[in-house]
């Protein structure tokens, strides 16, 4: 399976490093636990969080992407595996303590029902206790709108952050909403 991103992984660390707001929320985070990240591309955030000791999942349809993360992860003996595989179909099973979404959520007007439906079931499959990190451009339009969804979708859950990161590769600012479902 190949999509557009392919060309873009080619270079590496296109998309930069991980935000400094990631990285100090992971690294403060008490439980290294097994995250899922759901669209991980080329792996800068499911390298980094291996590097720090987290076990991690990384699904895209960029085999490109999903070639040189494996790589990397396999010189540097880190519990982290890439599969090519699409994030609309993957269940989140039990297995899985934390789901990490970066820049795949934007709610443009086309996508709104496939990402909306695609969010709702992300948060119902998530075990009780599991934690979801949502990180986007910066929008207070879109920003309503994910946490609407959350909010229909009606479980219990605790905000572990919501706040901005800076993302200094590109010179712009993104919202960091994390929560914990009870
Ligand atoms: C903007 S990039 C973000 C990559 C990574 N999360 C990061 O922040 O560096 C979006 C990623 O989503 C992936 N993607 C888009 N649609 C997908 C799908 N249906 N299944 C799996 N991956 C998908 C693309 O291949 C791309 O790597």
């Amino acid at each position: 399976m190949r999509n557009p991103y392919n060309k873009y992984y080619l270079t590496e660390e296109y998309f930069g490093k991980p935000y400094p707001g990631l990285v100090e929320f992971f690294k403060a985070y008490s439980e290294r636990g097994n995250v899922l990240d759901l669209g991980c591309g080329q792996g800068r955030d499911a390298l980094f969080l291996g590097r720090i000791g987290y076990q991690v999942t990384g699904i895209d349809i960029s085999d490109i992407g999903i070639q040189r993360l494996n790589k990397t992860a396999q010189i540097e003996r880190l519990k982290v595996k890439g599969f090519v595989a699409d994030i609309f179909k993957f269940g989140i099973t039990d297995e899985f303590d934390m789901v990490l979404l970066d820049s795949i959520l934007h709610f443009y007007k086309n996508d709104f029902k496939k990402e909306k439906d695609f969010l709702t079931r992300v948060i119902e499959e998530l075990k009780p206790n599991g934690v979801l990190c949502n990180f986007m451009q910066k929008g207070s339009k879109r920003e309503h709108e994910l946490k609407n969804i959350i909010f229909e979708a009606g479980i219990d859950f605790i905000v572990l952050s919501d706040g901005y990161t800076e993302y200094p590769e590109y010179n712009s600012e993104i919202h960091m909403y994390i929560i914990k479902k009870l």
